[in-house]
């Protein structure tokens, strides 16, 4: 039985872990018991993602709570929180569109003191581990299509609505690495033909939402940018292109006038 970090490293590196030392770390810290970390061992060999086994992902130093069959989330979506800090004025009303595991309204609601910040998701999965992660920071969690299930109350009046919404293109979900398409739902991952028809569906609604000055930010990617920017002008919003390097991220704000 496993007993130690160290004592973990060879057979992750034999599974093909790239980062097996981190990992073993991990899974050792997060382990109570020598039969608990063999475990969870196991279920990594197995191809289970690290975050589902352990429960937890770090997102911007954070510890946001993954349950199994949630999207695990993605050092690049720390783009789209830092441009939402950048545009955030006093208090702002925060709602996050497809939160899945709610990491950026949890982010958000953590580092905007006095920010009203809501999340929403279809999956009743996904929701109730939004519900873990943003409830004890003061956010509300609502389950439903899109913008089904906000409050109407906020209608003209969101500062920054954001989405990490599916973008892949429903015929590469079959070239995505197999943690990502054995483990996460094909509803975080299926962005259908062309990878935007959510981006699309969010560019047309968020006008509804964003007070006259507010900002949508999506993110995507470097060769699907434009397309999103192209939906958000479609709507009525005046779009920028933003990127970091730093974490690989790409993001479209569109600006309601
Ligand atoms: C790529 S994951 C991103 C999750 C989260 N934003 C993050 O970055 O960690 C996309 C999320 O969109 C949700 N989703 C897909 N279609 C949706 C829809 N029509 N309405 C609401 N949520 C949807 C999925 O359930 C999933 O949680």
């Amino acid at each position: 039985m496993p007993s130690s970090a160290d004592s973990l490293v060879p057979a992750l590196r034999a599974a093909g872990c790239v980062f097996a030392e981190e990992e073993a770390a991990i899974l050792a810290g997060s382990a109570r018991t020598g039969a608990e970390l063999a475990a969870m061992l196991e279920r990594r060999l197995a191809g289970v993602p690290l975050e589902h086994v352990v429960g937890w992902a770090e997102f911007r130093g954070l510890r946001i709570l993954v349950d199994e069959s949630v999207f695990v989330p993605r050092v690049r979506t720390a783009v789209l929180v830092d441009r939402a800090l950048a545009l955030a004025g006093p208090a702002p009303v925060v709602v996050e569109l497809c939160c899945g595991a709610g990491a950026v309204a949890a982010a958000l609601a953590d580092a905007l003191p006095g920010a009203e910040v809501h999340a929403t998701d279809l999956d009743p999965a996904a929701v109730r581990c939004a519900r873990r992660n943003l409830e004890p920071r003061g956010g509300r969690v609502h389950e439903g299509d899109l913008d089904a299930a906000l409050p109407p109350d906020l209608r003209g009046r969101v500062d920054l609505l954001l989405a990490n919404a599916p973008y892949v293109p429903s015929a590469e979900i079959s070239l995505m690495p197999p943690e990502a398409r054995l483990h996460e739902p094909a509803l975080a991952l299926d962005g259908g033909a062309d990878g935007l028809d959510l981006h699309r569906r969010i560019a047309a609604l968020a006008p509804g939402w964003l007070r006259p000055g507010g900002h949508l930010v999506i993110e995507t990617s470097r060769r699907q940018a434009a397309r999103t920017a192209a939906a958000m002008s479609a709507h009525g919003l005046t779009p920028t292109v933003v990127r970091d390097d730093d974490v690989d991220g790409t993001a479209v704000v569109g600006r309601r006038d």
